[in-house]
């Protein structure tokens, strides 16, 4: 294709003129410029970006097909977790390293056995937090306490044992807060800019690296139990992955399972609070499965309703409201070319929103999500880890680990909101409550 073609292939392309930057402040983020753009111009929607030369969103299921296959994200707009990675950026390394990482991700973090080896401490670290809840009596910041949960479940998981002795548990947690706090204060630019956050998070990212260090020379010493698929650490030694590898992934699993959990059970309960007699319905699976014990990993399969309210919450307030990836070479998308290099957007909350495929799109309806309809949609209309290559491999732990959470929580307790506190998502990476979530607890007669 010469220049000139190029340029009219791609002004074929609906959307608007313009630097973008004005627009996707006016809208609150680029999730809900996203949304606007799709119902003003249709499913496929070029956009001006600063720093991307060509960006393009697209909506519909079945012309996601041809982008699924693709393996490969833009580096732009992952510069920013760069400085966290020594060993390469994993979100965007290339796909003949990320292939084999994929697949000792997936072996641990996909299999039953790592999640019934853990499922016990992550429900005692839940009653933590509702005994805690249970003593408080005002109000609780849902998004605050839940996601701080998911960091210590996400922690016990990927650094076993070795996270618990002594304070390092309490240190650990903290540490990464920093980290984050600094490197998402700089992506959407409410660092403050002195100087201290950058010098607290270098280290604290110091104390992280060293931790990793410290378990990972402890797992050398300790032969690994022959037949055991649980152990994420003792996996990626296994495979030989370098040591800097695998603490780059410690770090990348404790950033990608910690918000993106605590937010999915934020959103879940400040619905349910909502919706009292969808919440009750739960209430009375749960009793009806669990009787009086706490939940077993056997039992989430018979929790069916509380799945389908789960399911429906992520729809509605999408943990991970977009994705992205590089077209690698020249392709189609439906009608429309698409050069190497575009930066092709996966606007999975659009996505989720989507009136064709999602009829009342803003009511909230577990029953969507009952076998036959489920059956009955495409396969792409439904997407909150994603897809393709470079899906999240958390999905299955993450499932267990919200349905979990959510089972512990609605057994003891009923949510009402807080009247009068403005809950306005918003995008800090995953999609996130301004103001938090604030509701009151009332104890669950059982
Ligand atoms: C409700 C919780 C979670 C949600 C909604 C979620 C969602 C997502 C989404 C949307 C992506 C990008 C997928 C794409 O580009 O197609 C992703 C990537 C990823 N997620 Fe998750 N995630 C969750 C929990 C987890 C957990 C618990 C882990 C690990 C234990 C995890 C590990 C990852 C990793 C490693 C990636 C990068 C994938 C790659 O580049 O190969 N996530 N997640």
């Amino acid at each position: 294709m010469t220049a000139t073609d190029l340029g009219s292939a791609w002004t074929s392309i609906p959307g608007p003129d313009g630097d973008g930057l004005a627009e996707i402040a006016a809208a609150g983020g680029l999730h809900n410029y996203q949304l606007r753009l799709h119902a003003e111009y249709g499913s496929v929607v070029r956009f001006p970006l600063p720093g991307v030369p060509r960006a393009v969103s697209v909506a519909d299921p079945v012309l996601l097909e041809p982008v699924a296959r693709i393996d490969a994200r833009p580096d732009a707009l992952f510069e920013f977790l760069a400085p966290l990675q020594e060993s390469g950026n994993l979100q965007t390394m290339d796909a003949a390293e990320h292939v084999p990482w994929r697949r000792v991700l997936l072996s641990v973090l996909a299999g039953r056995s790592s999640h019934e080896r853990h499922f016990a401490e992550f429900v005692a670290l839940t009653e933590d937090v509702a005994d805690r809840w249970a003593a408080a009596g005002g109000p609780i910041a849902l998004q605050q306490d839940l996601s701080e949960l998911s960091l210590r479940m996400i922690c016990a998981y990927a650094l076993g044992a070795g996270w618990r002795s002594g304070e390092r548990a309490g240190r650990v947690v903290a540490a990464f807060e920093e980290v984050l706090t600094e490197y998402l204060g700089r992506l959407y630019e409410t660092d403050s800019g002195d100087g201290a956050g950058g010098v607290r998070a270098e280290g604290a990212l110091a104390y992280l690296r060293a931790t990793v260090d410290d378990i990972l020379a402890a797992h050398r010493r300790d032969a690994r139990i022959p037949g055991d698929d649980s152990d994420l650490i003792a996996a990626l030694a296994a495979a030989g992955q370098p040591p800097a590898r695998i603490r780059d992934t410690v770090l990348m699993i404790m950033l990608a399972a910690h918000h993106t959990t605590g937010v999915a059970v934020s959103w879940t309960l400040y619905l349910l609070a909502q919706h009292p007699a969808i919440a009750d319905r739960v209430a009375a699976e749960l009793a009806e499965v669990l009787g009086d014990r706490t939940p077993e990993y056997r039992d989430l399969k018979r929790l069916t309703y509380l799945r389908m309210v789960l399911q429906e919450s992520m729809r509605l307030y999408t943990p991970g409201p977009y994705g992205a990836r590089e077209a690698t070479e020249d392709m189609a998308v439906g009608r429309y070319p698409i050069p190497a290099g575009t930066t092709i957007f996966l606007p999975f909350r659009a996505i989720h929103m989507n009136p064709e495929y999602w009829p009342a799109p803003d009511r909230f309806d577990p029953d969507r999500f009952a076998p036959e309809p489920s059956a009955a949609r495409h396969r792409y209309a439904y997407l909150p880890f994603g897809l393709g290559p470079r899906g999240c491999e958390g999905a299955a732990l993450a499932m267990v680990e919200a349905e979990l959470v959510l089972a512990v929580l609605i057994r003891r307790f009923r949510f009402e909101p807080v009247a009068g506190h403005p809950v306005t998502p918003i995008e800090r990476f995953v999609l996130w409550a301004a103001d938090d979530i604030r509701v009151h607890l009332t104890p669950r007669t059982r």
